[in-house]
C-alpha cells in the first residue's frame, strides 16, 4: 500500500512484513501474554525509540492491569552496524522491586542491547524479567540471548518502518521493509 510516504517507500527494495501481518501477530502475542501473566502485575518496559509503535499496539492487546515505563540506550547513529557498546541514556522512573517486567524491544540483532538491559534490570530486584521483541535476526547474534516472545524472524537485512529507523527516518511507515543499501552506502 503506497498511498502515503511514497518517497520513503521508494527507498525500500522490498516490503518484508505488511501492516496486516503485523496487526495479526501483535494481537496473537497480546493474547499469549494475557494468558501467561494471569494474576500477576505486569510492568511493560519499552525501549526508546524504536519499540514505541510496537509497544503502543501490543499494550492495547493485553487484557490485564498493566503499568508502563521507558528506557533508552545509546543507538547506532547514522550507521547500520552495532558498535557493541551499550550505554544507558534514560533510566526507569520507578522502583521495580517485586514486579514482573516485560521488556518490549523492536528488534534483537547482535543481542548486546537486551543482554545489557536484562542484566541491569535483574540488579533492580524485579520478580521476573522476560523479553518481547517484534523482530528477531538470529543470524547476527553475538551473545547468547533468546527472546521469550517474538513476532517475526527475519533474514540478515537492514529493515525500517513500524518504529524502526535509519538515521531517524522511516519510523512512521506502517509496514516493515528492507532499506535499499544505496541509502546507507552499502551494496
Ligand atoms: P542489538 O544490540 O545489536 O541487538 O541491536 C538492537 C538495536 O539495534 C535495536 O533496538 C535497533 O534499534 C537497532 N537495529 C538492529 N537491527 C536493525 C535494523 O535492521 N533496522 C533498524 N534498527 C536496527
Ligand atoms: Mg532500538
Amino acid at each position: 500500500m503506497m498511498d502515503t510516504n511514497a518517497a520513503l517507500y521508494g527507498d525500500l527494495t522490498q516490503i518484508l512484513v505488511t501492516r496486516e501481518e503485523i496487526a495479526a501477530a501483535v494481537r496473537k502475542l497480546g493474547q499469549q501474554i494475557t494468558q501467561d501473566y494471569q494474576g500477576k502485575e505486569l510492568m511493560m518496559v519499552g525501549i526508546l525509540k524504536g519499540a514505541v509503535v510496537f509497544f503502543a499496539d501490543l499494550l492495547r492487546e493485553i487484557d490485564l492491569p498493566v503499568k508502563m515505563e521507558f528506557m533508552a540506550v545509546s543507538s547506532y547513529g547514522a550507521t547500520t552496524k552495532t558498535t557493541g557498546v551499550v550505554k544507558l541514556v534514560k533510566d526507569l522512573t520507578v522502583d521495580i522491586t517485586g514486579m514482573h517486567v516485560l521488556i518490549v524491544e523492536d528488534i534483537v540483532d547482535s543481542g548486546m542491547t537486551l543482554s545489557y538491559l536484562s542484566k541491569y534490570l535483574e540488579t533492580r530486584g524485579a520478580a521476573s524479567i522476560k523479553i518481547a521483541t517484534l523482530l528477531d535476526k538470529p543470524e547476527r547474534r553475538r551473545v547468547d540471548l533468546k527472546a521469550d516472545y517474538f513476532c517475526f524472524t527475519i533474514p540478515d537485512k537492514f529493515v525500517v518502518g513500524y518504529g524502526l529507523d535509519y538515521d531517524e527516518k522511516y519510523r512512521n511507515l506502517p509496514d516493515i521493509g528492507v532499506l535499499d543499501p544505496r541509502v546507507y552506502g552499502g551494496n
